[in-house]
């Protein structure tokens, strides 16, 4: 895709169409709604007088008008913006990913979107608009050979008044790098899990870190072993696909960050989550292919990160298993021994995330991690407790938990704190072993998840999220597909960045 800034006559911009958003009971009276309304007629007012459009967000409105000879674009899409008052920064960017993928399917290939400031930051609304418009582009339609998407946008210009072109430009350039890594977090979580099991997920981040210069490390079962992962090792035994643990590094030319500080970011990546011996139900099994999504949303990160360069060093790690009930698979009560010498009792091997987290969070603290944010598909529990609107986050520290509520403040994804504690702790004490990877029967499904993985943090600060009700979407929105969301990617790049 190309990418344009404009700053001045956004009427006569080279494109095919031109859009804009517009705001909850705005008339085209004044500024740019006038200067668009008199191009094409007086339709917008009429439009907005008839309430055929009224501006709600998500809304649309198409025109096709003649040109009067000096303008190229011969269409126009107004885009509702809703309430004024509540219009935020990261609503531009859903704004233009509405209408990338409501014009491609007229098959125009060039748009201008007029940005609304509104106050914001013209830098930001860039990016995001940016990222956004890549995004929309993204369908699951990689496996069909019939009905493909073949409608491509192919220019996205985006125009400022009065604003810094080369300003523009570079934030559009971030852009399209978000947006890219978060279609790569996207395609990998998509991808079946006959294809992608450990072993490709591993060389699919191998390669892209070679493209975007991070250092990256297979550990083999092998290795895992003698560092005594037994917790994770437990998970893939039932599989004849070995288990990989995926280190990617990033460093930069010139730190600016703290001496000594490292964040690392700790995914989990089940290729697949058939429950293992405690196996799930039939239906809605397929669902568990994302179940590496968190791996995935480190990937993905890292890749922006490599591309972005930020001045702190940062470490991605992915602990891809697959969970398949074999003969060789481990049993509910078996009892099995982390890298960090805790013993675990197993009473069901359907809450494999844990485990798996259990040696990849320990093994980034024996890495240098002063700080580690880890990010699972961990619990059904989420899904009932959040739904698809909030991701939970929990941890043993509260400046990090907010820091990543205000970085998904800031970009357009919510997240929402459960407690966690020692009588939260008690409840996954065994009788025979350290811990046991369940407790309390029903209750508190999520923080009992985040507690146990809480049993492998040293001295880091560490924060844990659980993405099983953010990671997918059920239904497509105006702006993207349906299927991986990509959650995430963009907060913990923000995490990142303002760590700088
Ligand atoms: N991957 C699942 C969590 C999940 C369930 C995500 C449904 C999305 C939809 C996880 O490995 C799991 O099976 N968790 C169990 C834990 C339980 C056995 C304590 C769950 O949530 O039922
Ligand atoms: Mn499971
Ligand atoms: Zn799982």
């Amino acid at each position: 895709m190309k990418f344009q800034a404009i700053t001045d006559n956004f009427q006569d911009a080279d494109v095919d169409a031109l859009a804009v958003a517009v705001f909850k009971d705005e008339n085209a009276a004044s500024g740019i709604l006038k200067d668009l309304d008199e191009l094409i007629g007086g339709h917008i007012a009429s439009t907005i007088k008839s309430e055929e459009f009224k501006g709600e967000a998500g809304e649309t409105a198409y025109f096709i008008f003649e040109s009067n000879g000096k303008n190229k674009a011969s269409r126009l899409l107004l885009v509702g913006a809703g309430d004024r008052a509540d219009y935020k920064t990261s609503d531009a960017g859903i704004l233009a990913g509405t209408a990338a993928r409501n014009l491609r399917k007229r098959n125009v290939k060039s748009f201008a979107l007029a940005a609304r400031l509104d106050g914001a930051d013209a830098s930001e609304v860039a990016t995001t608009a940016a990222a956004n418009v890549v995004a929309s582009q993204f369908e699951l339609d990689k496996y069909k050979s019939s009905d493909k998407n073949d409608r491509k946008i192919e220019t996205f210009a985006l125009f400022v008044e009065g604003g810094n072109v080369k300003n523009i430009k570079d934030s559009l350039t971030r852009g399209e790098i978000i947006g890219d890594s978060m279609n790569f977090t996207r395609d990998l979580a998509n991808e079946p899990p006959n294809v992608l099991h450990p072993t490709e997920m591993a060389k699919r981040a191998e390669k892209m870190a070679k493209e975007v210069g991070l250092k990256c490390e297979i550990l083999d079962e092998a290795k895992m072993e003698k560092l005594g992962m037994g917790s994770l090792l437990s998970v893939s035994k039932g599989s004849d696909q070995p288990a990989k643990m995926i280190v990617l590094r990033y460093e930069p030319k010139k730190s600016t960050g703290k001496r000594g500080e490292l964040l690392a970011l700790v995914g989990k990546g089940i290729t697949f989550d058939t429950g293992g011996i405690s196996i799930k139900p039939a239906e809605g099994m397929d669902a568990m292919k994302y179940d590496m999504s968190g791996g995935a949303t480190v990937i993905g990160t890292m890749r922006a990160i490599g591309l972005l360069k930020p001045t702190v060093p940062v470490l991605g790690i992915v602990a891809a298993v697959e969970n398949m009930p074999g003969s060789s698979a481990t049993r509910p009560s078996d009892v099995v021994t982390a890298s960090n010498g805790k013993t675990v009792e197993i009473l069901n091997t359907d809450a494999e995330g844990r485990l798996v987290l259990a040696d990849a969070v320990a093994y980034a603290e024996k890495q240098g991690a002063t700080r580690i944010v880890d990010m699972a598909t961990l619990t059904g529990a989420v899904i009932i407790a959040l739904g698809d609107l909030n991701t939970a986050v929990l941890g043993n520290d509260q400046q990090l938990v907010d820091e990543i509520i205000e970085c998904g403040r800031e970009m357009g994804e919510n997240f929402w704190q459960l407690p966690i504690g020692k009588e939260y702790s008690k409840m996954i004490k065994s009788d025979i072993a350290d811990i046991k990877n369940i407790g309390g029967g029903r209750k508190a499904g999520t923080i009992i998840g985040a507690v146990f993985i809480q049993e492998f943090v040293k001295n880091a600060k560490w924060a844990h999220l659980d993405i099983a009700g953010t990671a997918w979407s059920d239904d497509a929105k105006p702006h993207r597909a349906k299927g991986p969301t990509a959650i995430a990617v963009r907060t913990l790049l923000k995490l990142v960045e303002k760590s700088q």
